[in-house]
């Protein structure tokens, strides 16, 4: 095989913080351990796809580590072997669109590939090591709902993001004697609700994992009006859903590899609380995007580096076809076969979700010191 001369990063799915530790990481190693050179592709796949790139080096890196958001831009759209394509008569089509991805590789004598992303992003990752392209894959979610990796970069920061809000809506929640819904991301899982609501001290928390009763929550928030504290703050969970219901679909994108976005059952869970303790003002805040930018936290920053030095290492040892991961407190690698591909191919051997445990220690703790789950 032809050695690794230029390498290329792409930055895919939603974005968070830690994704410029991850870049600088890479074009670091590259430029001072391998002497290599470094490009990153703009948008994601597209500019895999539209041979849209810039250079990486010294210069262009300079002082991005600790920023928020991705230097190179990202997309959560753009599967290239499922490319939605406009037709001259307004219609869409589907094509499989990697080859023109791989020429464009080749013309540009780009050898290697790092990609950066969550479920969807890796399982393309996956698919362009299928058709011989050397790629090591990098974990990233605010969501932290892979289960190959103990920790995804991004989640960290995002947890700083939610307690910092609910630092600051305890105070106006207290003054106007207001319960106060807040609804996070996290999509399926409820990882961000429950760290960040814990830390936070919110006063009751839904996730997906615990479907919930609102009577359940209203009898916490009389608990505690008798107890003199006339506020609470409910922290949801974006993929909550009450006992005998679902989740609220916000937006299904087409041409997304997760194509369902949720969002919104802060407010109807804000509408119905109203009307079941009428004698508080509810109120609703959706922290939304807040959550995922910003100056990145130190463990997102360190994390971050080390996957990027990480992942050029293992690419430059021979180790295509992996991700590296995140293990007790090191840097391991996994094959991408045995991690991705989930919307696709079904569970894999550490695929699906990485869910919370209604059981588990965390929720325990919180239960025990009295912090509702709407369930008991
Ligand atoms: O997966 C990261 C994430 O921020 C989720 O928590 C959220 O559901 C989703 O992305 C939002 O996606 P979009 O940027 O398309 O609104």
């Amino acid at each position: 095989m032809k050695p690794i001369e230029k390498v290329g990063i792409i930055t895919g799915g939603g974005d968070c913080s830690g994704l410029n530790a991850v870049i600088s990481g890479v074009t670091k190693t590259a430029l001072s351990k391998y002497g290599i050179e470094v490009i990153g592709y703009r948008r994601g796949y597209f500019g895999l796809y539209h041979n849209d790139f810039i250079e990486l080096d010294a210069d262009s890196i300079s002082g991005i580590a600790h920023e928020g958001g991705t230097l190179i831009k990202a997309s959560n759209k753009d599967n290239l072997f499922n490319y939605r394509i406009k037709r001259e008569n307004g219609s869409y089509d589907y094509e499989d669109v990697s080859d023109v991805a791989i020429e464009n590789m080749k013309a540009e004598g780009v050898d290697a590939l790092i990609v950066v992303g969550g479920d969807g992003t890796l399982t393309s990752a996956r698919d362009f090591y299928r058709k011989g392209v050397p790629v090591v894959g990098v974990p990233k979610t605010i969501d932290n709902d892979l289960p190959a990796t103990d920790i995804t970069f991004g989640f960290n920061t995002a947890l700083e993001n939610i307690v910092d809000a609910l630092d600051k809506i305890h105070t106006t929640a207290y003054s106007h004697d207001r319960v106060i819904v807040v609804e996070v991301m996290g999509r399926h899982t409820g990882w961000l609700a429950l760290e960040g609501g814990f830390a936070g001290s919110a006063d009751a928390i839904l996730i997906p994992e615990i479907p919930y009763d609102l009577e359940k929550v209203a009898e916490k928030i009389r608990r505690r009006d008798a107890q003199g504290k006339h506020f609470s703050v409910i922290v949801v969970s974006e993929g909550a859903k009450p006992k005998d219901g679902d989740v609220h679909v916000r937006e299904v994108v087409d041409d997304s590899p997760d194509s369902v976005r949720l969002g919104g059952v802060g407010r109807t869970i804000t509408d119905q609380l109203s009307k079941i303790v009428p004698e508080h003002e509810v109120r609703y805040t959706n922290l939304g995007y807040l959550q995922r930018g910003g100056i990145a936290s130190q463990f997102d920053r360190l994390v971050g580096q080390r996957f990027g030095v990480a992942a050029l290492d293992l690419l430059m040892q021979g180790g295509a076809g992996k991700m590296v991961r995140y293990r007790g407190r090191d840097i391991t690698h996994v094959d991408l076969e045995e991690v991705v591909g989930t919307g696709e191919t079904g569970e894999t051997s550490e695929g699906g979700e990485k869910h919370v445990d209604p059981e588990g220690q965390i929720v325990r703790a919180a239960k025990s010191i009295g912090i509702s789950f709407g369930d008991e």
